[in-house]
């Protein structure tokens, strides 16, 4: 990675232990109310249930202010899905999650994916960019057309041309912070974030080089959201020259669907 993205990333690693230590406590409090929900005195509803979630993920899971919590709100049921189930079966990692999310059912861990998905809140303004022009230009070739000489896929053809995502199964590239992007990719480099198989992101990441990173995701945080935000409902269709690999996902527990 570049250094000049290794100083940001180490400020909001420090400055995120402190703050989790205090969401912890939070959330064992409200994962302790888990088992006993029908006898608890409030309100059982998944906002109520979900409390243990958003003491890390902020608000209605809006992301917490430093980069490190993702947002989950609006994010594609199918997507949010999948992370679960890649927390709990060790394709991703973050002890603190897979515990909370280790006893849940399948058919639990719907239910909360799509409750995420389905809340429609704003997204911050993007940061202003840090990058050099050249390399933002970089960057946006990249997402926006690829490098079919290196076999590399443009990130729109599976993200979305507007880059908010495609339902069921694919995020959306925008409104997330530069060094969650970069931390992302670079837990696929190096096997710490895995998806269901076949893996694409893997191999994309695989042939992508440190500056060919840094470009993208310094032109994809400094890109505004456009007004509709939600994510497309189809892929969009690929040129002929340019075969759009195949990307892996669980089914959806029986009877309900993402
Ligand atoms: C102690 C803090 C903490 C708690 C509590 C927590 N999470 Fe997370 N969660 C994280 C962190 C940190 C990541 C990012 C880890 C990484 O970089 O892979 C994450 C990632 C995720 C992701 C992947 C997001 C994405 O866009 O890829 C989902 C989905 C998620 N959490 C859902 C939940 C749910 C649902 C709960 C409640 C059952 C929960 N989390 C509780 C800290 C937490
Ligand atoms: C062949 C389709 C495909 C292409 C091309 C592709 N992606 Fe992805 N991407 C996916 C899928 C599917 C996921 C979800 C993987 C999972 O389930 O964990 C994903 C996930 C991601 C994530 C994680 C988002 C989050 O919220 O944690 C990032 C970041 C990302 N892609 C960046 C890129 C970039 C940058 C490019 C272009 C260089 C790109 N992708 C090209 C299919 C693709």
């Amino acid at each position: 990675m570049a250094h000049d993205a290794a100083m940001p990333m180490t400020f909001s690693v420090t400055f995120s232990w402190a703050r989790q230590l205090a969401a912890v406590t939070v959330a064992w409090c409200a994962l302790a109310l888990l088992p006993a929900l029908a006898a608890a005195p409030f309100e059982n509803t998944i906002a109520q249930r979900t409390m243990a979630c958003t003491a890390c993920h902020g608000a209605q899971g809006r992301a917490g202010p430093d980069g490190y919590y993702p947002r989950l709100a609006g994010k594609p049921a199918g997507y949010l899905y999948n992370q679960l189930l890649n927390f709990r079966d060790g394709r991703r990692h973050y002890a603190l999650m897979t515990q909370l999310v280790d006893p849940l059912s399948d058919d639990y861990l719907m239910e909360i994916a799509r409750y995420f998905s389905a809340l429609d809140l704003p997204y911050p303004p993007p940061a202003a960019p840090a990058a050099a022009p050249d390399v933002l230009q970089r960057g946006k070739a990249l997402v926006l057309q690829g490098d079919p000489g290196r076999r590399l896929p443009a990130c729109v053809s599976c993200h979305g041309q507007a880059m908010t995502g495609v339902t069921p199964h694919v995020p959306g590239l925008l409104g997330l912070p530069r060094d969650y992007l970069n931390a992302q990719l670079g837990a696929w480099r190096t096997g710490q974030r895995r998806a269901h198989a076949p893996d694409c992101m893997a191999n994309i990441v695989g042939q992508m080089n440190d500056a060919d990173i840094h470009a993208a995701t310094s032109w994809l945080a400094a890109q505004p959201l456009p007004a509709s935000s939600k994510p497309a409902t189809a892929l969009p269709a690929a040129p002929a020259s340019q075969a759009v690999p195949a990307c892996g996902s669980a089914t959806a527990p029986r009877g309900t669907r993402p």
